[in-house]
């Protein structure tokens, strides 16, 4: 049972769990005026006390296309955080005016604190460097699309896999099912955290970290291109240094399977040339739409509103 649940990282959810999130999600993207009205009277509130556009306007869309109501905020200055609130009191406060809180949080942990002073449930929309687990529901969902399986997969993740948290959540997701290879492709300034690196050692799952993409691109059957994060960088010259390694354009996808697939959770700076979009094998406007639909589905489900 998922009502009253929080979801801080894809760990919460046991993989019988995804699989029904994701087949709901499927059943809404099939039919979705069934589902317009199944979350009237319900409020979502969205607290994001670090920048977002996307997975902020996502929750919104979903709530909204579900019948329900949003409240929020987009900024904490905007807050009375601003005025010196302390987190546990804000989710108090919020917790007596909504159903479900998603909150975004440049520390990380923060959804942890949160969800430990309330009696709603708590969506962790990213915190800092550590986790963004709707964001996985979102891949996993693209992949079961595309890919109609979550094993015998080789993923290659690319970019930013130090500071990405949705790296490290979906390595986390798609580490569970057999025969998952990763293939991580980064500087050796941006490499996968170690924590992550023994974990897999530790499950003998294969791995192996590379510096090109042009060696392995014919291996992979998922392409998980990343931004570097520009506002996890202590200094300006590092960033500027590392954000062009990778660009993926229209000649390296020539060396790539003919059935691989690209995915990015966006926003895109210059990692995949606009030229890549028209390439069947493009998936990330088709992944945004997919994480609206599974962000209805989990609400749905946290809020323990049957079909
Ligand atoms: C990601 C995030 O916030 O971590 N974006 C998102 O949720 N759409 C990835 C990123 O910002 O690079």
């Amino acid at each position: 049972m998922l009502k009253g649940r929080h979801l801080l990282e894809p760990m919460d959810l046991t993989t019988k769990e995804i699989d029904e999130i994701c087949l709901l999600a499927e059943k809404i993207i099939d039919n979705p005026k069934k589902y317009r009205n199944v979350c009237q009277g319900q409020i979502l509130a969205t607290l994001f006390f670090e920048p977002s556009t996307r997975t902020r306007l996502s929750f919104e869309a979903a709530m909204l296309r579900l019948g329900g109501s949003v409240i929020g905020f987009s900024d904490s200055s905007s807050s009375s955080v601003s005025k010196g609130e302390s987190i546990v009191d804000t989710i108090k406060v919020i917790s007596c005016y909504a159903d479900i809180i998603a909150m975004r949080h440049p520390k990380e942990g923060a959804p942890k604190i949160a969800a430990m002073n309330t009696n709603i449930p708590i969506i962790n929309a990213g915190d800092g460097g550590h986790h963004h687990p709707t964001q996985t529901l979102t891949d996993l969902l693209t992949i079961k699309r595309a890919k109609k399986r979550f094993d015998n997969l080789t993923i290659g993740l690319c970019g930013d896999l130090k500071f990405g948290r949705t790296v490290h959540s979906l390595v986390k997701a798609m580490l569970r099912y057999p025969n998952n290879k990763f293939i991580f492709i980064s500087p050796k300034e941006l490499e996968i955290p170690d924590y992550i690196k023994d974990e897999l050692k530790e499950k003998r799952i294969e791995f192996m970290e590379v510096t090109k993409m042009e060696e392995v691109l014919p291996k992979l059957d998922i392409l998980y291109m990343t931004r570097v994060q520009k506002e996890r960088f202590f200094n300006e010259e590092d960033y500027i240094k590392l954000k062009d390694t990778f660009i993926l354009d229209k000649e390296k996808m020539k060396l790539a399977n003919k059935n691989m697939i690209v995915i990015h959770p966006l926003p895109r700076v210059n990692e995949i040339h606009p030229e890549v979009d028209n390439d069947k094998r493009a998936y990330y406007f088709e992944q945004v739409k997919n994480g609206m639909y599974v962000r209805m589905a989990l609400i749905m489900k946290l809020l323990g509103i049957e079909e």
